[in-house]
């Protein structure tokens, strides 16, 4: 963010928040946030009142209205593996105290170099500390919210949404008739995943825990097997893998797959506090060239333009938003909570009602 940006177009009526006095005489507008000075679980966030922040050249300022909740929060909340802090957020203390990243809302000031946002645009995308009344975010991780689709709905979209269509179509080349494997169907990016592979003609194999079968059916998968009781690789062999939860080793997803098959390893939790295990995607690669299978992991694009098919398909009422829980701004610490010990189907979103 960049605080000397004084050619800004901000509509400052429409910062409805309070104003308060720096030592210099001028006044500035607060806003209620979610704020951590340090990492840990849920009881380092705090609902503070603080500075309203200001949109760098390339970003704009939205006035949020719903923010998602996601795996990568908790991570960031956590500084867990310690290689999110290594990756720019900090080491000892989170250099961005505002959490949260998905958010929803209307633009109330744009920096000097945007020109595809107005003030009083509708928006959704990626932002910096977006569970808080006003966010800011860069213009190209931002799309001009579909007419229908709420808030709330949108909030859920670029996080968790991308990660999935970018899994299934940009790396693994999903094609109409496939047979694939989903591991983590219920979650933020399984839901999402599930019902795109079946919009998209796929046949789905969904696994997630006994309890949440008949959710990932409603998604549209074919088959639901627990991760718990069931064996994957007792199924007909898959073309595509798409791996989002339960870490399982690269030999036996491979032999889950067909001879020519594609493994795209997205993620997966418990993998250790220093990497996250990502040493199983690294060695996943480096087998990929030598074998008959693709062997990929990959880091989700945020630039809207990625988001273009997923986009069209929520448009046209084919994907919906898998919304669990909506909670507000001062129960993000549950909603983390939630989302941490797995009772959430699909996501939470936290609801934002700006002071008026
Ligand atoms: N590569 C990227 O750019 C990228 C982007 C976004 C997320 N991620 C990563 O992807 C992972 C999932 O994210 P998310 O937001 O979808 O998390 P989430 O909402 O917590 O979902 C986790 C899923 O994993 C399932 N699961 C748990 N144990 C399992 C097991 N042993 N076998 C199969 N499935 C199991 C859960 O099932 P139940 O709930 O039914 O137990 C749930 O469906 C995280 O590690 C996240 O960091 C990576």
């Amino acid at each position: 963010m960049n605080a000397t940006t004084a050619t800004t177009a901000t509509s400052a009526a429409s910062i409805a928040a309070a104003a308060s006095t720096r030592t210099d005489g001028t006044s500035r507008e607060q806003m209620r946030a979610i704020v951590q000075d340090r990492y840990g679980d849920a009881d380092v966030l705090e609902l503070r009142t603080v500075e309203v922040p200001t949109p760098a050249d390339d970003e704009v300022l939205v006035r949020v209205a719903a923010a998602g909740v996601d795996r990568g929060v908790w991570h960031l909340m956590t500084g867990l593996p310690y290689a999110v802090r290594l990756a720019g957020y900090g080491i000892r203390r989170p250099k961005y105290p505002t959490l949260g990243l998905d958010l929803a809302g209307a633009v109330v000031a744009v920096g000097t170099d945007v020109t595809d946002f107005a003030v009083g645009d509708e928006v959704y995308g990626i932002g910096i500390g977006t569970f808080a009344e006003y966010a800011t975010a860069k213009a190209t991780k931002l799309a001009h919210r579909p007419d229908h689709v709420t808030p709330e709905q949108a909030a859920t979209l670029a996080v968790s949404g991308a990660t999935a269509e970018q899994a299934l179509f940009d790396i693994g080349r999903a094609e109409a008739g496939q047979r694939v494997l989903i591991l983590g169907a219920s979650g933020g990016v399984g839901s999402f995943a599930v019902q795109l592979a079946h919009a998209h003609g796929l046949h789905v194999t969904g696994v997630a825990s006994a309890a949440k079968a008949e959710y990932v059916v409603g998604l549209g998968a074919d088959v639901v097997l627990d991760y718990r009781s069931d064996d994957f690789t007792d199924e007909d062999p898959f073309d595509l893998i798409v791996d989002i939860g339960g870490r399982n080793r690269v030999s036996t997803l491979r032999s889950a797959l067909t001879e020519t098959g594609t493994l795209v390893i997205v993620g997966g939790e418990d993998g250790g506090r220093v990497t996250g295990g990502v040493g199983r995607q690294v060695r996943a690669v480096m087998r990929s060239p030598f074998v008959s299978q693709r062997l990929t992991m990959f880091i989700a694009d945020e630039s809207a333009a990625k988001r273009a098919r997923l986009h069209e398909l929520v448009e046209q009422g084919r994907i919906v938003a898998p919304i669990d829980r909506t909670f507000p701004l001062e129960r993000v610490a549950s909603a983390i909570d939630d989302l941490a010990a797995g009772r959430l189907r699909g996501k939470a979103v936290i609801t934002i009602g700006a002071a008026s």
